[in-house]
């Protein structure tokens, strides 16, 4: 493996830490330039964060776009040629300064990238905020105003939809609602001043039931939305669900927002069974770890809920007072179906954080 380079006689440098995304009311389906069919709402994770640094230096060798991509510590010629792609695709509009100079990118991800999580919203959101720190930064400006965030958001959404959730704390909305203030197809608006601070603590511990990565991308899923012969229903069903999540989360009704979030999640993938070609990203284990959190429930009481996002795994989302009584259960039925094991042990955190 080729290890990672320093760039030397650096330019400018930025470097931002973002995190991850869960969906509660699901983004599925999309128009036009990465436009939502629907509106979505998220909670930013905290855990599952991707760090990436962004230096310019002079010397691009005349390649419309010079750049240096190391992951993890090493090359990668795959995500190298889709950020190239990304870049390419934005630098005209938003920063001509991109095929100017010579691009040294450097990511890492806290979470293992064999671990079936989709690094997309964190990917995307962590170098769109720092491309537009350093397009700031070159305008003699260090400013991170509200303007900064929303175009971080455009940015990140024009990498991965989802992504443009990610930039903002706690909770984030995307997608035009008519009864919320502010919301908007091209960038998400933070939402934390309408969360009741019973979830401002909540617990999302990730089940990694498979780390094979899945048979069919987000990307052909979003596009399958067009012929799905229940789109329009779907669509019309996320715009009230919506408005009924929004209520809960601002009441505290967790048992609401519960009931809300499991029905996203399966209809999610209702949707994806009734494509065509039909698809199925769940497993045998998510599905029988899915029954045994409603059996917990069903018996303890304990507010415990479960969402999915494209694929397998299974996210599991309680309030902090149950930290132990929910991590017994967890290790002692739910560890078994887990890929090695595995969990990530996240909760909602507090969005990105400029590291440099
Ligand atoms: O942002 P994308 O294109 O990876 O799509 C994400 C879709 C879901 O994760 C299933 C739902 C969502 O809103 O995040």
């Amino acid at each position: 493996m080729l290890k990672s380079t320093v760039m030397t006689n650096s330019l400018i440098k930025s470097g931002w830490e973002s995190p991850s995304n869960i969906a509660l009311i699901k983004y599925w389906g999309k128009f036009g330039k990465q436009m939502p069919h629907n509106p979505s709402v998220s909670f930013t994770l905290s855990a599952a964060a991707t760090r990436t640094f962004v230096d310019i230096s002079e010397g691009n060798n005349g390649d419309p776009i010079d750049l240096n991509f190391v992951f993890n510590g090493s090359k990668n010629e795959k995500f190298a040629s889709r950020i190239n792609k990304f870049l390419n695709s934005i630098s005209d509009e938003y920063f001509p300064f991109v095929k100017k100079y010579k691009l040294n990118i450097d990511t890492s991800n806290s979470f293992p990238h064999s671990s079936g999580i989709a690094s997309s919203a964190s990917g995307m959101s962590a170098l769109a905020l720092c491309l537009c720190d350093i397009e700031n930064l070159l305008n003699g400006k260090q400013l991170y105003d509200n303007d900064f965030y929303r175009k971080a958001s455009v940015i990140s959404r024009l990498g991965s939809g989802s992504a443009c959730r990610s930039v903002f704390p706690e909770i984030a909305v995307w997608g035009r609602h008519e009864n919320i203030s502010g919301s908007s197809n091209e960038y998400a608006i933070p939402a934390n001043t309408e969360l009741h601070p019973v979830f401002k603590s909540f617990h999302d511990d990730i089940l990694i039931i498979s780390a094979q990565e899945k048979s069919v991308s987000s990307t052909a899923g979003h596009n399958l939305m067009e012929n799905n012969p229940f789109a329009k229903v779907r669509y019309n069903q996320a715009n009230l669900r919506m408005e009924m999540m929004m209520k809960a989360l601002k009441s505290g009704d967790i048992s609401a927002f519960g009931k809300i979030t499991e029905d996203e999640a399966l209809t999610l993938h209702a949707l994806m069974m009734c494509s065509d070609p039909s698809y199925i990203l769940l497993k045998e284990g998510s599905l029988t770890v899915i029954n045994k959190v409603k059996a917990f429930r069903d018996q303890t009481t304990i507010p415990l809920y479960f969402t999915l996002d494209a694929g397998p795994n299974v996210h599991l989302l309680y309030p902090d007072e149950y930290e132990n009584q929910v991590n017994i259960f967890i290790q002692e039925e739910l560890k078994p179906f887990c890929h090695e094991g595995k969990i990530i042990r996240d909760k909602v955190g507090s969005g990105p954080v400029k590291i440099c």
